[in-house]
């Protein structure tokens, strides 16, 4: 008899479970508040629209060469010029369908079945889920706040003592955490990852929204690491699936030749699009104020809420809150918090299979007033939830 096979068996992404649930109460009339998926409320800058707009007129959407068009990659180019003062040769860069086949393609052209990767815990679910996926290893490392919730090379070497890595990968911002690893940091990280020929895999994705802290591309330090960025989060572009990679010279080619076979190429007219949106700086920025705003209110409010553990909000568009003080199991309370509350959030679980329970994660990408009626309803509802 046939059976699903073994390496499919991955942890459901519980925030999409838990929007499912809100869906599902929405179509019985509830009027649910979501603060459960990371994607920003606005559209897409207007500058990508009117690309949009005009590469549909031209009336041929087709297949591109597997990197992306050079127009894309040439604007990439700029990014990292105008951002941080580097010359990244065009040859660097790829273009991918989101982050996510980013992942994809780096994971299958830097490792073999069998191959351990360090990740951090807690950290973004689809790292663990498509390296199982892949016949990989993920490796995970608890981080905490001794470390202010970033990797250290103590702990990486540690992981590594215990059986060797080929790989590491982090985010910063970080999701779920928001925190950021300091530039110094992450140049300490990479140092180590050379030293101990690790390949370093830096996730850039909430790059342009940090709040508190100081944002640096691992390119600054290396040519060697593997950097994933995208369109979705910064430039609120998440339905589009596109994003890109910066490899180091001798991945380009495996990168290219798997693109091929995997997807042929990314969209061409988000490609197209995505060209159009290092301009719409001035429009993004607006953007981001509204999720400062956001994170002022959720920073002083929850505080009076009761919630006394709040991890440092450095970036990206998400609050990890313990939530010890009203529950000791996050999977029954954001279920609860969800039917009685009408409030959906992330259960820690997602995150970090070992401490997760004790968290949740709030999303506050959404419109103020979502936000700040969510933080009444908590008021409202919590002296009650206990
Ligand atoms: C840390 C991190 N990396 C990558 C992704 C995937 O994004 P995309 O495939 O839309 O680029 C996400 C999405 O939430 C994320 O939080």
């Amino acid at each position: 008899m046939p059976h699903p096979s073994r390496r499919s068996d991955v942890e459901p992404f519980l925030a999409m479970d838990v929007l499912s649930r809100a869906n599902a109460l929405e179509a019985e009339g509830a009027r649910i508040l979501h603060m459960e998926v990371g994607q920003p409320g606005a559209p897409a800058p207007t500058p990508v629209l009117a690309a949009a707009r005009a590469a549909l007129e031209g009336g041929r959407i087709g297949y591109t060469e597997a990197r992306g068009l050079a127009g894309l990659r040439q604007a990439i180019a700029g990014y990292y010029r105008d951002t941080h003062g580097l010359d990244v040769p065009l040859s660097r860069i790829v273009a991918t369908t989101g982050s996510s086949a980013g992942f994809n393609l780096a994971f299958l052209a830097a490792f073999d079945v069998g191959d351990r990767v360090a990740i951090t815990a807690p950290g973004y679910p689809a790292y663990r889920n498509i390296l199982k996926a892949l016949g990989l290893v993920p490796v995970e490392i608890e981080v905490g706040a001794d470390t202010r919730w970033a990797l250290t090379p103590e702990l990486l070497e540690a992981a590594h003592r215990e059986g060797p890595l080929k790989g590491v990968l982090v985010a910063s911002p970080a999701n779920p955490t928001g925190t950021m690893t300091t530039p110094q940091a992450l140049k300490a990280l990479s140092d180590a990852c050379e030293a101990l020929d690790i390949r370093f895999i830096s996730d850039e994705i909430y790059h342009g929204l940090v709040f508190d802290g100081e944002q640096e591309t691992a390119l600054s330090f290396t040519n060697k690491a593997i950097v994933i960025n995208s369109f979705s989060k910064y430039y609120c572009m998440t339905g589009w699936r596109i994003g890109w990679m910066v490899l180091p010279e001798d991945l380009v080619r495996p990168v290219e030749r798997i693109a091929q076979s995997l997807y042929i190429s990314p969209p061409e007219l988000s490609q197209r699009a995505a060209a159009a949106a290092f301009g719409a700086r001035d429009e993004l920025e607006a953007v981001k104020a509204g999720y400062a705003r956001n994170r002022a209110l959720l920073l002083e409010r929850m505080p009076t809420l009761g919630f006394t553990e709040l991890l440092p909000v450095d970036g990206a568009f998400y609050l990890y809150a313990g939530i010890r003080p009203f529950a000791n199991d996050s999977l029954a309370f954001a279920s609860r918090m969800l039917e009685e509350a009408g409030i959906a959030a992330t259960p820690g679980p997602d995150f970090d299979p070992v401490n997760g329970r004790s968290y949740m994660r709030f999303s506050f990408a959404g419109d103020h007033a979502v936000i700040a009626e969510a933080v009444d309803r908590l008021a409202d509802w919590l002296p009650r939830a206990g």
